[in-house]
Formats: C-alpha cells, sequence, structure tokens
C-alpha cells in the first residue's frame, strides 16, 4: 500500500460501519507497518494492515470490497500476513473482532485463530450503543 492506494483503500473500508478515518490509514502508512493491498486485475479489492512489534503482531485492518466477499480473498490475505510474521520471528498473532462479525470470525477460526478474551463494549454501536470486541490469537 502506497500513499496513491488510500483513496480506493479509504472507499472499502467505507462500505463498513464505523469506518477508520484517512489519518488512520496515513498513519499506519508513515508508522512504517506492513500495509498491503490485493490489486486484482488492476483494481484494488482489498487491504491488510499488520503492526509487528518484536515477538508480537497485531493485524489492524483487513477488508475486501463487498462485492468481492467469499471467494478466497480474504483468507489470501490474511496467508500473507501470516507468512510475513514468520519470516519476522513473530510467536503470536493477535486481532480484535466485533462478536456480531461471524464472517470474520469464521475466517479466522479456519485460519486457526483462537478466542483468548474479551473486550467488553470495546467497539462504537448504532445509535451511541457499544458492543463487545472478542480478542482471538494464532501462535506459531
Ligand atoms: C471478513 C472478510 C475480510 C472475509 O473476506 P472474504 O474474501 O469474503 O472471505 P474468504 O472468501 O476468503 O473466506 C474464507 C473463509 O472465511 C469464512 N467466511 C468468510 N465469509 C463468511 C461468511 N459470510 N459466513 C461464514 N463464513 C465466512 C469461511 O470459512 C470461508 O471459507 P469457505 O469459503 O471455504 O467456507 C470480509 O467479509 C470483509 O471484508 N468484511 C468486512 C470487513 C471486516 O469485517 N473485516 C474484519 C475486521 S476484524
Amino acid at each position: 500500500m502506497q500513499a496513491a492506494d488510500l483513496s480506493a483503500v479509504l472507499l472499502i473500508e467505507q462500505e463498513q460501519n464505523f469506518p477508520w478515518a484517512l489519518g488512520m490509514l496515513q498513519d499506519c502508512l508513515a508508522a512504517h507497518y506492513e500495509c498491503w493491498v490485493l490489486v486484482v486485475k488492476q483494481e484494488i479489492i482489498g487491504f491488510i494492515i499488520l503492526a509487528c512489534a518484536m515477538q508480537q503482531a497485531d493485524i489492524l485492518n483487513v477488508a475486501i470490497k463487498a462485492k468481492y466477499h467469499r471467494q478466497g480473498y480474504g483468507q489470501l490475505l490474511l496467508q500473507h500476513v501470516i507468512e510475513l510474521a514468520q519470516q519476522q520471528q513473530v510467536k503470536q498473532l493477535f486481532l480484535e473482532v466485533r462478536v456480531s462479525n461471524l464472517a470474520a470470525i469464521r475466517l479466522y477460526e479456519k485460519l486457526h485463530f483462537i478466542q483468548v478474551g474479551n473486550r467488553a463494549r470495546y467497539y462504537p454501536a448504532e445509535q451511541g450503543a457499544k458492543e463487545d470486541g472478542i480478542v482471538m490469537r494464532l501462535d506459531f
């Protein structure tokens, strides 16, 4: 992912409820996190952001454009950063996900992430409410 990709990435992000702002994506690039886009036929159809710190890494965001869901692209991006983390001697890979996000939870479970914690009222939800998060971890 490069600065020139951010407008396309932001459009994908804005398909979600409560999307990241442009500044958060810019911060990830500035911090030199592992920021990757998935390009299919010259179109950016997804992205993933991984922050590595010593032996631990966190997947900060991942999304596939809605019209390309369920075609294996999310799994492809996840497998890419899992390989990157292994190359960087990471021992544990973490992520957080909304309890209602069953598509993402099933994807992570398929790749052998396990639930290791809960974050009560962690995410903003509709009408000022809050939603719980699940912390998941993959051990290498
Ligand atoms: C989560 C997300 C990235 C998955 O991407 P995707 O490309 O549609 O997923 P894939 O086609 O690679 O699916 C891989 C596996 O994940 C699981 N999965 C994906 N979508 C699913 C769904 N809607 N229901 C149930 N399982 C699902 C399945 O196990 C699937 O394997 P299978 O097709 O062999 O059954 C995508 O739904 C997305 O962009 N969602 C919006 C953003 C988001 O929620 N990001 C996660 C934030 S924590």
